[in-house]
This record gives structure tokens, C-alpha cells and sequence, in this order.
């Protein structure tokens, strides 16, 4: 019979050699088998001997077996611990940890304000309408009445790619575009799109930003109609307790002109800072539109008549957010951004 001693000090010497788990299980088994194991068979015998003897040996047997079950966690925790060692120096990608959480991204606050524009003017029977970002110098000024050298122009100071072609100062060439290709009023369009103008950076302006820009050709149309509809369009973005007003202006391509302004969000109209304590914002320009406009879209004017707007989306956006520097919009800082 083999002594537990010698048995305990030959498992623990195969244990610390080992390099595998697969060799520890097998040491496991070899030792502590319950059929075949030294340990099992060093005990088969038990019963022949003298009680005290019998109880020697069950206690030194059970003291291996401890001995070597806990020379085998350590081995096995040394082991475990080696291979991650050896891990972090040859992957420095854990392919087996599990990855970052994706976030959800949403849909940028400006071209939420611009579809829900789409929607309100879409739902009382407006199409949207789209031009092209680089124009030519006859739909971007002489089209809309702003021919050479008229002082108007330096309001629309753009980036020319030749004397002929330029980025569209604003909207408004989307109109005459719309009246070549759809020819037979009534017309009912609005033209949301990129426009660039030659301002730096600052507050309030940026040298590319957004307009929507509104076109209606019917009969008989008037200044009341015109405002019934921006009115419709500012309740239903901003609420009801709204309110508008049109202040004359001067624009070459309508006749008569107007600013357009609506009551600050925040005093309600009272007066506040960031309303500059006159109650009013304004959103933008609008008029009846000029006869040789409609004449240079090919529609007789004294057959027709039309109104028209152009509003910047960022200064919507603004006014409906509370939000005082259009720089924010395009910054992509997720801070601003995920408040909507
Ligand atoms: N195009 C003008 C601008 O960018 C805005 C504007 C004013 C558009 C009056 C219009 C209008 O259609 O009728 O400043």
C-alpha cells in the first residue's frame, strides 16, 4: 500500500510541472479518481485493518486529498492568470470582451425644423420644390429684378466660379425655376435649400446656412393671403399665442415688400433681453411678387398675381429653441445637440 505522504508529495511535483489545464484534470483524475484514483485505491484495503490503524490512515488520506485539491486551484489560478499575461502583451484587442454599447444617433435639430415646415405648408397643398446650389447670374440676381451694378446686390455678396456662375446667395432663383418647369399657375411651392453668402462667422450670421423660401402664382391673390398663410405656418410650429406682423421693406423681386416678424418666445411679446426688449424676432422677408418676375418665369402678370417668402431655417430653428447663436447648429457638439 502506498503511503499517502509519498503519493501527496508525487502529485503535488506533477501539478507544479504542469503547463495545461489539460494536465491538471488528468493529475486530478490519477490522484483523486473515486474508482481508480491512488487515493480510492490506497483505501481499498481500510477494512482489514486494526480500527486504529484503519482511522490513522482515513485521516491522512483525507489530508492528501485536501493537499493536492488545493495545490491544484493554485496551479490552475497561476495558469489562468499567465495566459491573460500573455494575452494583453500579444492582442491589445481582447476579441472575447464584450464591445461598447452603439448609441442611437437622432436627426439633426435643422432638418427636424425644416420637415416640420415641409409638413405644415405640404398640408395646405404647397409642393416642395428644389434648385441647384451653384446658379447661374442670371437666376440668382437679374431674374429676381437685381440687375448689374443695382446696389441690392451687395445685400447677396456670393462665391463666384466665374462671372457667370456663383453659390446661390438665396432660394429666391428657385422660383423662376419653378414657374419654367411647372409654366400653368396656380403654383404652390416652397424651396427649402442651402444658400452662401461672403459674411464672416458671427451670432447671428454664417456664410452658408438654410432657407425656406414660399411661392404662390394664383388669381387675385393679396397681402391678406400671404399673411393668413405665415401666420398658419408660425401657429403651427410655435403655438398659438403667437402673433405676426409685416413691416414695410424694400426687395427688387416683390412689390410690395415686407420683414416679417413674430412675438418673442420667451417675454411673449413684453420685451426681454434677448429680444433686444422690442417684443418682436424677425424671420424674414416676403412681398407680392414684382410682374417682371413673373413675366421672367414666362407667367403673364396681368393675368396673375403671386406672393412670395424667403426665411432662413436656422433663424426658425432659433426662435422656436431659444437657441442665440447659429454657430451651435453647425458645431456638432453632442452636448447642444442631444437637447433635441
Ligand atoms: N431672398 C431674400 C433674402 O435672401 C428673402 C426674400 C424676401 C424672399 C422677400 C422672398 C421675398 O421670396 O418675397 O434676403
Amino acid at each position: 500500500m502506498s503511503d499517502p505522504q509519498v503519493l501527496t508529495s508525487q502529485a503535488l511535483t506533477a501539478i507544479g510541472k504542469a503547463q495545461k489545464e489539460e494536465e491538471l484534470e488528468r493529475i486530478e483524475l490519477d490522484y483523486l479518481g473515486r474508482k481508480s484514483g491512488h487515493i480510492s485505491q490506497m483505501l481499498s484495503g481500510i477494512g482489514k485493518l486494526q480500527p486504529v490503524e484503519r482511522a490513522a490512515l482515513g485521516q491522512s488520506a483525507n489530508e492528501a486529498k485536501r493537499a493536492i485539491e488545493a495545490a491544484l486551484a493554485a496551479r490552475r489560478a497561476e495558469l489562468e492568470a499567465v495566459r491573460l499575461a500573455d494575452l494583453a502583451e500579444t492582442e491589445a484587442i481582447d476579441i472575447t470582451f464584450p464591445g461598447p454599447e452603439l448609441g442611437r444617433g437622432h436627426i439633426h435639430v435643422l432638418t427636424q425644423v425644416r420637415r416640420q415646415i415641409e409638413t405644415v405648408l405640404e398640408s395646405l397643398g404647397y409642393q416642395v420644390e428644389l434648385g441647384p446650389e451653384v446658379e447661374t447670374e442670371w437666376y440668382n440676381f437679374e431674374a429676381l429684378n437685381i440687375s448689374a451694378g443695382h446696389p441690392a446686390r451687395e445685400n447677396w455678396d456670393s462665391f463666384y466660379f466665374s462671372p457667370e456662375l456663383l453659390l446661390r446667395a438665396h432660394t429666391s432663383p428657385v422660383q423662376i425655376r419653378a414657374m419654367q418647369r411647372l409654366k400653368e399657375p396656380p403654383i404652390y411651392i416652397i424651396t427649402p435649400g442651402r444658400c452662401y453668402r461672403r459674411d464672416a462667422p458671427e451670432a447671428t450670421r454664417l456664410p452658408y446656412f438654410a432657407q425656406v423660401e414660399g411661392l404662390a402664382v394664383d388669381k387675385g391673390l393679396t397681402v391678406g393671403d400671404m399673411k393668413g398663410t405665415l401666420l398658419f405656418m408660425i401657429q403651427s410650429l410655435y403655438g398659438r399665442e403667437r402673433k405676426v406682423r409685416v413691416r414695410p421693406s424694400y426687395f427688387p423681386f416683390t412689390e410690395p415688400s415686407f420683414e416679417f416678424d413674430v412675438t418673442c418666445g420667451i417675454c411673449g411679446g413684453m420685451g426681454c433681453k434677448s429680444c433686444r426688449h422690442k417684443g418682436w424676432l424677425e424671420v424674414g422677408g416676403c412681398g407680392m411678387v414684382h410682374p417682371q418676375v413673373l413675366r421672367n418665369g414666362g407667367i403673364d402678370p396681368t393675368e396673375w398675381n403671386g406672393y412670395a417668402w424667403g426665411f432662413g431655417i436656422e433663424r426658425m430653428a432659433m426662435l422656436k429653441h431659444d437657441v442665440d447663436d447659429i454657430r451651435l447648429f453647425y458645431e456638432s457638439d453632442l452636448r447642444f445637440l442631444e437637447q433635441f
